[in-house]
């Protein structure tokens, strides 16, 4: 494992760096990384920030990633993993997981917001992110977590490399729990009909099925 006190990004050091498995752990990023090219608030001493280079690459890491770390806070407490893929406490985002692919490696990138008070988020993440501590008025030990993150994670990866991609894929979908449900996804509405082995959602809408790659879902009432 390789700890840092400060680094741009865990995942650009993790596709850098030659190996499979390799955990690159930094208590501070200069230029954390979200999906869509956000940025990804990474205070230090306050969360758990880091990566593990895989090579070679596999699909379904974002599978493995949600699912391992789902796995390692239901024990603790009551974890949901929100499509397109995040980690959720009671309303909040905990946890954001990305997944880059470069030449022959992956890195498999997790947030965790550890201790955050709702002050420790800038403005306009505070109504959307909470950290375990908030969300759940327990205390969390940043040491312990990684290593249960850690062993979950390597028990859904070996999973995953011995041919478990639709069974990790079929779990995620149902831990997502949309299958059936109406949702709005900026301006499309529809039933989720499936969501792919990409992740992207099919949603049938009036005018026939439509593929949604990210963003966020709003639940409409069925009348
Ligand atoms: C998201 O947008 O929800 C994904 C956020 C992923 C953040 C983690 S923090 C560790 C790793 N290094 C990065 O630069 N990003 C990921």
């Amino acid at each position: 494992m390789l700890v840092y006190d400060v680094v741009d990004s865990t995942n650009e050091r993790a596709l850098r760096i030659a190996g499979d498995g390799v955990v690159v752990l930094a208590d501070q990023q200069t230029a954390g990384r979200g999906r869509h090219g956000r940025n990804w608030h990474s205070a230090p001493g306050l969360g758990l920030w880091f990566s593990i280079g895989f090579e070679p690459p596999a699909d379904g890491l974002i599978f493995a990633g949600a699912l391992g770390v789902r796995d390692a806070l239901s024990a603790r407490c009551n974890a949901k993993i929100k499509w397109p893929n995040d980690i959720v406490v009671d309303g909040k985002k905990v946890c954001g997981i990305l997944v880059e692919y470069r030449q022959s490696r992956a890195a498999l990138g997790i947030g965790i917001n550890v201790h955050h008070r709702p002050d420790d988020f800038p403005p306009r993440l505070r109504d959307r992110a909470g950290s375990l501590e908030s969300q759940t008025g327990q205390t969390f030990n940043r040491g312990e977590l990684l290593r249960d993150v850690l062993t979950a994670l390597d028990a859904r990866v070996i999973v995953l490399r011995s041919g478990g991609l639709e069974s990790l894929h079929r779990e995620w979908v149902e831990a997502c729990d949309l299958i059936g449900r109406r949702v709005l996804a900026g301006a499309v509405q529809g039933i989720v009909r499936t969501i792919q082995l990409d992740g992207a959602l099919v949603l049938d809408t009036n005018a026939g099925p439509q593929r949604i790659r990210w963003g966020e879902l709003v639940e409409v009432a069925e009348l």
